[in-house]
């Protein structure tokens, strides 16, 4: 029955529109979705204007959201619930730990060669990126696409100096394994960076008075035949923010480490380098397919 609804039976009357469907997740998540929604209003006595506030907020995330502005995806990340998804759905300690996606992947992003430099000529410190994929076993995973992606030296990506940089791709660029499930690229040394505060989620941020701060991280997202994907991203371990990141996304199992080297060192692909720059290694573990 749907007439003459109180408080109390609202909340069964929504849920028994589920009972037809055909789609037994669809009807878990709505039936849970809706207890919860409706608990939550209950419980802090939402009145009307703060319900129109709301809705008026995700209207504005909406409208700002775009294929390189992921303003609802941001509302994930520092909401928690990326990072809560992402532990919910991994984590059983054989592969490498993954963490949250984050609002700056972008689809078109340039597929790249080995040791190919992907800064797309912005200005930064060198940065030489080494990385192994193998199996829990330690076997290398070949042909695995790699996507990677970060920011400049000043924290930003390229899809936030669009202009700057033509609308041209930089800092990011898909790669494959080799035989020994090798990849490798330069760039240039990213640095910490605030999340968008200029957004609809700024207004969250600023209510709350948090730190928009995320420590300084390469993303990796990794996709091979009979695995799982891996969504995951390296952090320094000296960096100022690594304890308190704005999206809950950072782990010590992910901190590499970041080393200096000087003017007149070689550089891993040969090149006698003319000014200091940076090294990373690192071997990334990839979780055999569930199915
Ligand atoms: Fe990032």
């Amino acid at each position: 029955m749907s007439i003459d609804l109180t408080e109390e039976t609202i909340t069964g009357a929504v849920q028994q529109t589920f009972d037809e469907s055909k789609d037994d997740r669809l009807r878990e998540i709505f039936v849970s979705l809706v207890q919860h929604l409706h608990d939550f209003a209950r419980e802090v006595r939402l009145t009307g204007d703060e319900w129109f506030t709301a809705v008026n907020f995700l209207e504005r995330v909406g409208h700002v959201s775009s294929p390189t502005r992921q303003e609802f995806v941001l509302l994930s990340d520092i909401l928690g619930l990326s990072v809560l998804v992402d532990q919910i759905n991994h984590g059983n300690g054989s592969a490498t730990d993954s963490t949250l996606l984050g609002p700056f992947y972008v689809e078109g992003r340039p597929r790249v060669e080995n040791g190919a430099d992907i800064s797309g000529g912005v200005a930064g410190m060198p940065l030489f990126f080494g990385g192994t994929v193998v199996d829990p076993e330690g076997r290398p995973v070949a042909g695995a696409d790699v996507d990677t992606w970060h920011s400049d030296g000043d924290g930003f990506y390229d899809v936030q100096q669009a202009d700057k940089l033509d609308g041209e791709p930089a800092m990011r660029g898909l790669l494959a394994t080799d035989d020994n499930g090798r990849f490798s690229f330069r760039s240039i040394v990213p640095r910490y960076y605030p999340v968008p505060t200029d957004g609809p989620c700024g207004e969250i941020i600023r209510a709350a008075g948090r730190s928009p701060m995320r420590p300084e991280h390469i993303h990796f997202w990794f996709h091979a035949q009979g695995y799982e994907p891996l969504v995951t991203m390296l952090f320094r371990g000296d960096d100022p923010y690594l304890e308190r990141d704005a999206v809950f996304g950072a782990k010590r199992s992910l901190v590499a480490d970041f080393v200096q080297h000087e003017a007149g060192e070689d550089a891993p692909d040969g090149t006698v380098m003319a000014e200091p720059f940076q090294t990373v290694e690192w071997i990334f573990v990839l979780e055999p397919g569930r199915r």
